[in-house]
């Protein structure tokens, strides 16, 4: 495991852009995978101005996002297909039909999880995959629990995460109490798995995710198992990593 450890959120954003625009640029037909959440808007930001400014070329680029809400369509604005729209794919030349994003109308939420894990099967595995990380410790939405799930499913979400994310819509009760999650075997088969993380709230699941033992209770800390991991945190998320 690589860690870089940054001044701020400011760096962190850029040094995960160089990363990811570095792998487009050898790469043009990578496949990315993506998150949704505050921590990747600054990466979007750097990576839309590196294809204005640099030429950063994604039209052959395919994307995989990690999750959605399940009940809310791809034109609901708090919906994770809206989210990457509104903060990237409407303002670099990606292809949109090459972006993936898990249906939260789909009728029959069980099918559209074993079309997703199909769709990742036929990419074979992304060539990089960026992860934000819970305080809880989940990644994409699958939240501390007794076991790993591999497969893409349908999550309940815990109270912590229907908390944090209560923040995007005008009250708590519209937040969806459901979603659908790419399982650990999707992240954890990519090329490259990037973690990014910033601020004193995100110390504790980076330390536990980083240092402490590979546990289902904390879903950030199977990362330790990855052969290509680069963590990108800021010294605030770091803050707690050395008690460890
Ligand atoms: C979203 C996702 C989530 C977020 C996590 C952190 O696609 O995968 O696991 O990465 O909830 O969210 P932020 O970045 O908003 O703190």
């Amino acid at each position: 495991m690589k860690i870089l450890v940054v001044a701020d959120e400011n760096e962190m954003s850029v040094e995960a852009s160089r990363l990811i625009g570095a792998l487009v640029r050898t790469k043009p037909n990578a496949v990315l995978g993506l998150p949704t959440g505050s921590t990747p808007l600054g990466t979007y930001r750097e990576l839309i101005r590196m294809c204005y400014e640099e030429n950063l070329d994604f039209s052959r680029i395919h994307t995989i996002n990690l999750d959605e809400y399940v009940g809310l369509s791809g034109d609901h604005p708090q919906s994770y297909r809206a989210f990457m729209k509104n903060n990237f794919f409407d303002h670099i030349n990606i292809d949109q039909s090459n972006t993936h994003v898990p249906n939260g109308l789909a009728e029959n939420v069980e099918e559209e999880c074993r079309r997703y894990d199909d769709l990742l099967r036929h990419y074979g595995c992304t060539d990089l995959q960026l992860i934000g990380i819970g305080q809880n410790g989940h990644i994409a939405f699958n939240e501390p629990a007794d076991a790993f799930t591999p497969e893409t499913h349908l999550v309940t979400l815990t109270e912590s995460t229907i908390n944090a994310n209560q923040r995007f819509f005008d009250n708590r009760e519209e937040v969806p109490r459901t979603a659908i999650s790419m399982g650990m075997r999707g992240i954890m088969s990519t090329k490259h798995l990037i973690l990014i993380a910033s601020g004193e709230g995100k110390a504790d699941a980076v330390a536990k995710s980083c240092f402490g033992p590979v546990t289902p209770e904390v879903p950030g800390s199977l990362i330790q198992l990855h052969p290509c991991v680069t963590v990108i945190v800021d010294e605030a998320a770091m803050s707690l990593s050395g008690f460890y």
